[in-house]
């Protein structure tokens, strides 16, 4: 981290979050990694998220796959109709967002499926669950047909499914780093000057335990990222579920490929006015912190949870089995060239290039109580082997 980065805590500039941050380690010694990200998001009122909607999209730190335009929502609601189909069509299909953000796709996918299936929207119920409280304002603006509700409140026995787009990517994680041959975990702390700095000490237990189980860090000066919060936000996702289907998409990899050498320096990242940097103790409050989600932890997570591994795949193919190409279907050659197309042309390619989208994002889709259930929509006709998503 360039120390010019880091505003002293005790400095008249530094934000009102970095000097509570600052107050708590002065009280009880240095923070964690995850509990400094934890309030750097999610403190009430201060925490990234808490502050509103306005941090996602174009005047906003990142862009996420519903500000391509509706192409995602449409596609999802494509899928969540063959789920509804292969649950019998029950009287309530529930929709559980989780992490929902500014309301988007909610937005977008019950557009698409009053469009395309009717009878489907007619029994659908949408819950949009978002631990940012600015967050759940945006949401309750842009989609007033979803329910909006804070975390834990959606309640249990749904049928349907749990749907959770860069969730994951967003829980507070845990730093490890090899020196010496030994794992050390990366601290938050303070310098002389009072300003907030990272330091090492002895791991966690739940950091080493991930580390060792993943073999996160394994060459020496090796830094990566755990995220023990993954196992208890899955559980609480899943529990909501009486029977139906998880479906996660977010950017990351299976754990071989997370810590593999080209990855050496962790894949932590802080977001500002769509600039990446490693500043990530900089703009506390002011800019998104995020890391990649280890696949191969998720799935363990889904298996100790009962949970059935219906797919693992990449967004471009998912994207392309629920429909999005035939969106361009358009039988007057004259109209092709009509901006609008155009538009929603370009938006396709961000959301399927394999630099951009396509390939970085995975589909992970879960069942619950529907064992040996395959799904068109999550089928990977290029598949050979594995699962009904087969292999990434
Ligand atoms: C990277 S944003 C993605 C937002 C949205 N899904 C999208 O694609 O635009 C992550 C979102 O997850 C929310 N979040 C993080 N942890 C959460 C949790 N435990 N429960 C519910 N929402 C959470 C954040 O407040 C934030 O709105």
């Amino acid at each position: 981290v360039p120390p010019d980065a880091v505003p002293p805590s005790n400095r008249p500039d530094a934000g009102p979050l970095t000097r509570r941050l600052a107050e708590e380690i002065r009280a009880s010694g240095p923070v964690t990694f995850a509990r400094f990200m934890e309030r750097a998001l999610y403190e009430p009122e201060l925490g990234y998220y808490a502050r509103g909607g306005g941090r996602i999209g174009p005047g906003g730190d990142f862009f996420t796959a519903s500000d391509a335009g509706t192409a995602f929502g449409e596609c999802l609601a494509r899928q969540l109709a063959e789920m509804d189909r292969v649950l019998g069509s029950p009287r309530r299909f529930s929709i559980l967002e989780n992490g929902g953000g500014r309301g988007l796709l909610a937005r977008d996918v019950l557009d698409a499926l009053g469009r395309m299936a009717p009878d489907l929207r007619s029994r659908a119920e949408y819950l949009l669950e978002d631990a940012g409280e600015g967050m759940r304002r945006a949401a309750s603006e842009n989609a007033p047909e979803a329910q909006v509700v804070v975390p834990g409140e959606a309640g249990t026995g749904h049928v349907g499914c749990v749907v959770a787009v860069e969730l994951f990517d967003a829980l507070p994680v845990h730093r490890v780093r090899r020196r010496a041959g030994r794992l050390v975990e990366v601290l938050v702390g303070l310098d002389a000057a009072g300003g907030l700095v990272e330091l090492e000490g002895p791991p966690t237990p739940e950091a080493a335990e991930l580390a060792a189980a993943y073999g996160a860090a394994p060459g020496e000066g090796d830094e990566a990222e755990v995220c023990p919060r993954l196992d208890a936000q899955l559980a609480r996702m899943a529990a909501a579920l009486e029977r139906g289907f998880l479906l996660i998409v977010d950017y990351g990899y299976p754990a071989d490929e997370l810590y593999a050498p080209a990855r050496r320096r962790g894949t932590l990242l802080a977001y500002h006015r769509h600039t990446v940097s490693e500043a990530y103790l900089a703009r506390v409050g002011e800019q998104d912190l995020t890391a990649h989600v280890n696949f191969t932890h998720l799935l363990d997570a889904a298996r100790r949870l009962g949970l059935d591994e219906l797919a693992l795949t990449t967004q471009d193919r998912w994207l392309i089995a629920n429909g999005l190409l035939e969106r361009f279907d358009e039988a007057d050659p004259d109209r092709w060239a009509e901006p609008g197309r155009v538009r929603r042309r370009l938006q396709a390619m961000t959301l399927l290039h394999p630099e951009r989208m396509g390939r970085t994002f995975k589909v992970v889709a879960l069942g619950k109580g529907v064992s040996g259930v395959r799904l068109v929509g999550l089928r990977d006709p290029l598949a050979r082997s594995g699962p009904a998503g087969g292999s990434v």
